[in-house]
């Protein structure tokens, strides 16, 4: 059986983050509700207690049932963590007038697997005000900071341990080291989580799954479900059928390198040319949100059209990640759950959903699709919007502007691509304004479009701050764009942030 570490979650920013690090050394683990029954953890490897933003005195701070400690699992709290574990065990947890922010050194009491090969003092990230003033009995104190003299504590014999401080973050440089002592020295961990056993253990359990079934996916040019193809594809072969609507708003030479990514590899698939029939639904229509609809709503009925051909389907593949299980509160990952809606397919189809990425972040998505063969290019793809360059045209839809703002797009990601060797940009592309401004080509008037160039920072997409690129890479940019893009008569570089703005202008 594989082993799993559970997280607590108890509200902390940094659950996912914990989760993170803790699948970067090699072990699968799961985040679930801090109230999580005893029986379902039963066959935890170990337990990790999160932070959280409550004082453990608060009404109706977040608890967990203090059984779990009583399991023999090894359990690490961490912050909110720490104190509610010494408070279960009889320690005494009080608010103090001196709270701990930020970097803060800490110095080893006593030596303990928990901090082996670290060294003493040591960096550490607090953040915290209430702190233990009364250890519990039959626990030592490991590492203690000037104004809080139980930075760590454990009970070895019952495996059970606890730090004041965030291990899970970068500003803690020996954390790392602290979660890996924690895993491998305490909680008797093996580092057998990786790409490579995710597809091994995923391609059986599809096949169990599916058995002789017949299986859809939706490709949209993107990461997750290019991913989620190419795995339901290595389990069940050509029982899977992808379909993939060219809806005519993609990126230069997209459709050409989807098809040929998928055709290469064996996998069954139907591109579907519809680019006539949504051009000729958003004629005139310059509303971003009926833009939206209207591109969501026709995708479906031509991929529901296609579908019906096929005949017979059970299910649908989807690349759903483990931030939306999270998100959705459904921590029980790994399961087929009945067909919601996604996507607006008709209830009579009777599709389940197949979503072999729901144990998954993103990155490791990533080094899966790699595992699986799929070119760097595609699995290292920026997030593109499903409504494509639609709604980076900014008012009504013609081929003329699709024409520019696809060729502006190509040059922006190409030069930005250049200048952006530490991959700090998340998404870059070219708008097209609605704006036209005067210029002078030879010795005549133009009267062109005005084409803003947007570069943004991000980690999940839901805020963004635009990058500070190099004005030699702006300069370029410009250049390039003015003299090979027809109709462009002024380029200008989008300055703002996420919030207020959005990274997408419409
Ligand atoms: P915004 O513009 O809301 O975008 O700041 C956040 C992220 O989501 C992407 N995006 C979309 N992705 N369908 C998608 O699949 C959509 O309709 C859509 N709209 C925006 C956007 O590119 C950015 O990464």
């Amino acid at each position: 059986m594989r082993q799993t570490v559970v997280i607590l979650d108890f509200g902390a920013q940094y659950s996912q983050l914990i989760a993170r690090r803790i699948r970067e050394l090699g072990v699968y683990c799961e985040i679930l509700p801090a109230n999580t029954a005893p029986a379902a953890l039963a066959e935890a490897t170990a337990i990790i207690l999160s932070g959280g933003p409550a004082s453990i005195y608060d009404p109706g701070a977040p608890r967990c049932d203090p059984a779990i400690f009583a399991q023999g699992i090894p359990v690490l709290g961490i912050c909110y963590g720490l104190q509610l574990l010494a408070s279960f065990l009889g320690g005494k947890v009080e608010a103090t007038s001196v709270a701990e922010y930020g970097k803060t050194q800490l110095r080893l009491n006593q030596r303990d697997a928990l901090f082996k090969g670290v060294s003493s003092p040591f960096i550490a990230w607090m953040s915290h005000r209430d702190l233990v003033t009364e250890l519990p009995s039959g626990c030592k104190v490991l590492a203690s900071s000037e104004n809080c003299p139980v930075a760590s504590f454990a009970c070895p014999e019952r495996k059970l341990y606890a730090v004041q401080f965030h291990p899970e973050v970068t500003h803690t440089p020996q954390g790392g080291k602290i979660l890996e002592n924690f895993l491998f020295e305490i909680a008797g961990c093996r580092p057998t989580w990786t790409p490579k056993s995710f597809v091994e253990e995923y391609t059986a359990r599809i096949r169990r799954q599916v058995g002789d079934r017949q299986v859809i996916c939706a490709l949209s040019g993107g990461v997750d479900s290019a991913v989620a193809a190419t795995l339901v594809h290595k389990a069940i072969g050509q029982q899977l059928t992808c379909i993939f609507v060219d809806h005519g708003l993609l990126r230069k030479h997209e459709a050409e390198e989807v098809s040929e990514t998928f055709r290469k590899r064996g996998i069954k698939l139907l591109t579907i040319d519809a680019s006539e029939r949504f051009l000729a639904k958003l004629a005139d229509v310059s509303d971003p949100e009926q833009k939206r609809k209207i591109i969501g709503g026709e995708f479906i009925r031509i991929f529901e059209e296609e579908a019906r051909k096929i005949g017979d389907i059970q299910f649908l593949v989807q690349g759903t990640l483990y931030p939306d299980v999270i998100e959705s509160g459904n921590g029980n990952a790994a399961t087929i759950k009945s067909h919601h809606n996604v996507g607006g397919l008709p209830p009579d189809m009777k599709l389940k959903l197949l979503e072999p990425l729901r144990e998954l972040f993103k990155d490791e998505v990533r080094k899966v699709g790699l595992e699986l063969g799929l070119p760097p290019q595609l699995v290292y793809r920026q997030p593109f919007p499903g409504p494509g360059l639609a709604v980076r045209i900014v008012g009504s839809i013609t081929r003329e502007k699709l024409a520019i703002v696809r060729e502006a797009d190509a040059i922006v990601r190409e030069e930005l691509a250049k200048s952006d060797p530490e991959g700090q940009i998340w998404q870059c592309f070219a708008v097209l304004t609605n704006t036209r401004a005067v210029g002078v080509r030879g010795d005549a008037r133009t009267y062109d479009y005005v084409v803003a160039v947007r570069a943004v920072s991000s980690s999940d997409g839901m805020t963004a701050d635009w990058v500070q690129v190099p004005y030699e890479t702006l300069a370029t940019i410009s250049n390039r764009l003015m003299n090979e893009v027809e109709h462009v008569g002024r380029v200008v570089y989008d300055i703002s942030s996420k919030p207020p703005g959005t990274i997408e202008w419409e």
